[in-house]
């Protein structure tokens, strides 16, 4: 089987309902990326920090996969799909795709703050932290999410993911944060990429790459079939 390596970011599940990051309307414009997604900001407001990420893991109990979720799943019958994903949620997950790689952490787990080894997964329902909810060691519990400024620890494997791929698909994301942008420059000459996005993008940086100008859901059908009838674009 043909390995098919896919970056998605917060684009691929806008249509499950959860907000993009930047541009108008984005999560960023309503609380400062500074304030809830740096230590700096943990640092100055744990209980800011705390109700942010509670919130938005009461959302993963509000809200399902889309049907771009579901066709990547689906293509695992054709391909060997390998999902490298920005995203913090669980839909990929629960669309039944196998192979996902967390590259930001995920909201379902927690991590002790000093005891950084000590990771809990959390119940759906049991989405709300408090201060005070501490590790056996008496450390308080954080969201297991990379901020800004932190060390992505899942940019190695990742890599070594991209260095495999036959295709390279990047779904739904602006790519502008780095490390995570850097893997297009690390993807095999010779293997066909694209980039799933409704909106204009800037892809000087990144020569070669075929813009599908659709929507995750479309754009994962189109690319599917493609790749199916062995047709670049
Ligand atoms: N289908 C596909 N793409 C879409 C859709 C859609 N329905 N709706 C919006 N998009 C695109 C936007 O056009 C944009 O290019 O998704 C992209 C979202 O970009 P960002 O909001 O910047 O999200 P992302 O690239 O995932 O951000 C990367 O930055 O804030 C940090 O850690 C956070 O993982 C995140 C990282």
């Amino acid at each position: 089987m043909k390995k098919l390596v896919v970056l998605t970011g917060a684009g691929m599940s806008a249509e499950s309902g959860i907000k993009t990051f930047r541009g108008s309307g984005g999560l960023w414009e309503e609380y400062p990326v500074e304030m809830v997604a740096t230590p700096e900001g943990w640092n100055a407001n744990p209980e800011l920090v705390t109700q942010f990420y509670n919130k938005r893991r009461k959302q993963l109990l509000e809200v399902e996969p889309n049907a771009g979720h579901y066709e990547l799943a689906a293509m695992e019958k054709s391909f060997d799909v390998q999902i490298i994903t920005q995203n913090v949620d669980n839909l990929d997950e629960r669309a039944g795709s196998i192979k996902v790689l967390h590259l930001h952490g995920d909201l379902t787990n927690v991590r002790g703050v000093v005891h950084s080894e000590y990771i809990v997964e959390l119940k759906p329902e049991n989405y709300e932290v408090r201060l005070g909810d501490c590790t056996p060691f008496g450390d308080q519990l954080r969201p297991h999410i990379v901020w800004f400024h932190e060390l992505v620890t899942m940019i190695e494997p990742a890599m070594e993911l991209v260095k495999q791929a036959d295709y390279f698909v990047v779904i739904g994301s602006s790519l502008v944060v780095y490390p995570a942008a850097g893997l297009l420059h690390i993807v095999p000459g010779g293997s066909p990429s694209y980039v799933i996005d409704p909106e204009e993008l800037t892809l000087c940086r990144f020569p070669g790459i075929k813009h599908i100008k659709l929507s995750a859901s479309e754009g994962i059908r189109k690319l599917h079939k493609l790749l199916l009838e062995h047709k670049e674009l």
